[in-house]
């Protein structure tokens, strides 16, 4: 699984983490990520039409791979995966959880913000994780200091990201990609602006 994931997190340098509220407004977004070059986005499960959300994209938007996000227990991973969902992510990295994803035969991607927690995802099978929550936690020196003593671990940082930083963390030899929601402004989402979206999308693909 942790192949397939690479592969899929490989794809673009940057997975919008997309919060929306059901169909009407998570479809004409995904559209236009997917054509700014963004095929891979995060749905959290933060909001009671998420899950309708994930259904809608995978039936409506076939080129997009979605990963439902902000998982925080295996009924969650059922139900995501049930919706469309190609893999999950969770901010944290419980035992409970990463044994639940094994379970299921889906993609896991992880939360982890220390050495610890990384080296516990590892014994168990789990070698591309989420760092999270980057910025906070320590950054681009962080993480580049993680990836001395344990370079068989790769990492997709999400919190605080904008597109300078993503910069930064794409030249670390242990970045996959990165996450964040900068990629999808509040006004531009309020105004319905996809163009907006689609331009933004485009330079975060071009972002490596
Ligand atoms: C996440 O759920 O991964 C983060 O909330 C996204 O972080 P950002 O909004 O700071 O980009």
């Amino acid at each position: 699984m942790t192949d397939t994931l690479r592969n899929i997190l490989s794809k673009v340098p940057v997975v919008p983490v997309l919060t929306v509220h059901g169909p009407e407004d998570a479809v004409p977004l995904a559209r236009a990520l997917v054509a700014g070059g963004l095929t891979v986005l995060e749905i959290t499960l933060r909001t009671e039409g998420a899950l309708r959300a994930i259904e809608a994209i995978a039936r409506d938007v076939p080129e997009a791979m979605i990963g439902a996000g902000t998982v925080l227990t295996p009924s969650q991973i059922s139900e995501a995966m049930s919706a469309g969902a190609g893999f999950i992510v969770s901010p944290g990295s419980t035992v409970k959880l990463a044994e639940a994803a094994q379970h299921q035969n889906i993609p896991f991607l992880p939360g982890v913000a220390t050495a610890s927690e990384a080296m516990l995802m590892a014994e168990l099978g789990h070698h591309v994780l989420k760092f999270f929550p980057a910025e906070p936690a320590g950054g681009v020196a962080y993480l580049k200091s993680l990836g001395a003593p344990l370079p068989h671990l790769t990492f997709c940082p999400t919190g605080g990201i904008d597109a300078e930083k993503a910069r930064a963390y794409l030249a670390l030899s242990n970045v996959i990609c990165v996450g964040g929601s900068w990629v999808t402004p509040a006004a531009a989402l309020k105004a319905g602006d996809w163009a907006i979206v689609t331009q933004l999308a485009k330079e975060c693909a071009g972002l490596r």
